[in-house]
């Protein structure tokens, strides 16, 4: 690890972990600890909480759990690294310069690479836009009334049916098989050697991070075809769940509000009309991700999604996520036309300009939405539809808000509203109750799982299998010693298991072994988050001597605790006699380092 102990000690001091969280989502305080939402996973009451006296938090509902570090890690997406140094901006501690960095400054190189490649196609899909080839794309984009000021100001581009143009044109601008391969943008054929292009015959939409750079592509094909849209895959610069196309524009508007819609062309239509708030998620369902990256532009959002069920389906889904990431949320609905795109263009500015000022607050519109499924002239269907609304309305926290509510309910049904007010409260009183036991089963289970996980598991073992793996992947001499008595599937964790037969092989090749190399292997945050702590682990020896030591007991105590595993589990008598006889052998293990 690049930082010391001390320093992360003294950026854990200077955040505080219930300020932290505040900026995420509110918290409640309730005895001695802070509840709220959980950002982690949908909830409608309270599991998520927060211990201001020990720094830590835990998710009572999905077991999300661990100190201001690790939140920062879950919320912002990022690695350990990144998260020590958002800490330690907003605390005010200084870091010292990274010695061994180099790790970090890999993964940098290998993004800036990456957004090179984007640029460069970039710049290949726009020239190819302007010429002879391209004439078919710009018919298509004057048929949707995209203006060439706007095609520019975009960066739009074409890719036409040859199936390797990109890939020639990169290989000449000197980028290598495998950069291009992780960028995405080309793909490897089935025996590995040939390469083609992923898009072809399609119209490019470049999709830009929050600081404008070019991470990934949307390509809408021209004639028919499937599938209509084909994005970029994920890639490390690139996440439909966290990305928004257009988002990098309406940032630069520091805009009071922001206007969510489905697709690029929706995006592009507003923009040229004026509305320059506006950003499309990628045609995934909507996520927390997505209301992370939303809020660092505004905490205001507009959801105008298309007309048909499967929009209205998805506001109702997004309403709850932006909800509990502290975003305010209207809902505005395109009537008389298919998406915003084709309305602004059938009813123009003003029309549509009334419809963002008609958006109705998200309670309104789920109480409309519910509204649907009932016929209130029917006595049955009132009753449902008043409890219905009035379990909504348990939510409202603020009771003026809720106040106006009930009016509302009270006067399409004919309810008093003292009923519904009782309704209400019979229900918040219930959620309460229910959370309180929930949380207390929970409680007792983490007791015993702890209980039962430490005596499985010693902290130590864990801690002597990363400090192994580092020094293996970092000393290629020593390693080579270590490699003579442990074998990767001695390490008693998967993604343990799995780092050190990529070391082994990465060792057998003579390669020398990078953390990201290994880091690229592991798909979750939560492996990659694993595989990265194996490198932040400070390992401080004195002397030679003392490495050797270490080195050799933490082997004995992996080999001993593999030996144990597999002896509690196994019943025939003569493995057990031939494990014995390995547990004895441990004790003159005897691994050299010293010259
Ligand atoms: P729509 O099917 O509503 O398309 O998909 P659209 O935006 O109206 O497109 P046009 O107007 O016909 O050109 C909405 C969004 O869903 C994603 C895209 O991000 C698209 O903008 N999508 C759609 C895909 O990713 N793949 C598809 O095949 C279709
Ligand atoms: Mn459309």
């Amino acid at each position: 690890m690049f930082y010391s102990d001390e320093l992360l000690d003294e950026i854990r001091l200077q955040n505080d972990i219930v300020s932290v969280v505040s900026e995420y989502l509110p918290l409640k305080q309730k005895g001695g600890s802070y509840f709220g939402l959980c950002p982690f996973h949908s909830e409608s009451t309270p599991s998520f909480s927060v211990n201001a006296d020990k720094q830590f938090y835990y998710c009572f509902g999905c077991g999300a759990g661990g100190d201001v570090f690790t939140f920062i890690m879950q919320m912002e997406n990022c690695s350990f690294l990144e998260a020590i140094e958002t800490l330690a901006k907003r605390g005010g501690v200084k870091l010292p310069e990274p010695k061994n960095a180099e790790f970090f400054l890999e993964k940098e190189r290998l993004n800036n690479k990456l957004i090179e490649i984007h640029r460069q196609a970039g710049l290949f899909y726009y020239s190819a836009l302007q010429d002879n080839k391209g004439e078919i794309a710009r018919k298509y984009l004057e048929k949707r009334q995209i203006s060439p000021k706007i095609q520019k100001k975009f960066g739009l581009g074409f890719s036409d049916n040859s199936r390797n143009s990109l890939y020639l044109y990169l290989k000449d601008k000197g980028f290598s098989n495998d950069e291009m391969v992780l960028s995405g943008l080309i793909m490897r054929d089935k025996n590995g050697n040939g390469f083609y292009d992923r898009f072809y015959n399609r119209i490019m939409f470049p999709i830009f991070d929050l600081n404008g750079k070019p991470i990934a592509f949307g390509g809408r094909i021209i004639s028919s075809g499937e599938p209509k849209y084909l994005n970029s895959p994920e890639t490390p610069i690139f996440s439909k769940s966290r990305n928004l196309f257009g988002l990098n524009l309406a940032k630069k508007e520091r805009p009071s509000e922001i206007i969510i819609v489905e697709g690029y062309m929706d995006m592009i239509s507003l923009y040229q009309a004026g509305f320059h708030n506006v950003a499309a998620s990628l045609g995934t369902a909507f996520n927390k991700e997505h209301a992370n990256s939303i809020k660092k532009v505004s905490s205001n959002v507009i959801l105008l999604f298309d007309s048909d069920e499967a929009g209205e389906r998805a506001v109702l889904r997004a309403i709850p996520v932006l909800i509990s990431s502290g975003i305010n949320v209207r809902i505005c609905q395109v009537t008389n036309a298919k998406d915003p795109d084709e309305f602004i263009k059938t009813y123009g500015v003003k029309e549509f300009a009334k419809l963002i000022y008609n958006s109705l607050d998200h309670i309104s519109f789920q109480i409309n939405c519910i509204k649907k499924n009932y016929n209130l002239n029917n006595p049955d269907h009132k009753i449902k539809f008043t409890s219905e609304a009035a379990n909504l309305l348990s939510s409202v926290e603020n009771t003026i808000e809720r106040d106006v509510f009930i009016k509302n309910v009270s006067s399409l049904t004919g309810v008093s509203e003292d009923a519904i007010k009782t309704e209400i409260n019979k229900t918040i009183s219930r959620q309460e109750k229910n959370f309180m036991t929930e949380a207390e089963k929970k409680r007792l289970k983490i007791r015993n799982d702890n209980i039962s996980s430490a005596i499985k598991k010693s902290k130590g073992l864990i801690e002597a299998q990363r400090d192994i793996l580092y020094i293996c992947a970092s000393y290629p001499d020593i390693f080579k010693e270590i490699k003579k008595f442990l074998s990767p599937f001695e390490f008693s964790e998967d993604i343990y298991k799995k780092m050190a037969t990529i070391i082994y092989e990465l060792n057998e090749k003579d390669e020398k072994i990078l953390p990201t190399k290994l880091i690229q292997n592991f798909d979750t945050i939560e492996d990659q988050r694993l595989a990265t702590e194996v490198f932040a682990v400070n390992i401080k020896y004195n002397n030679l001597e003392d490495m050797e030591k270490a080195i050799n007991s933490e082997v004995v105590l992996i080999k001993q605790s593999y030996i144990n595993s597999v002896s509690s589990s196994s019943s025939d008598i003569n493995e057990i006699n031939n494990l014995i006889s390995e547990i004895s052998k441990l004790k003159n293990l005897d691994i050299k380092i010293k010259k």
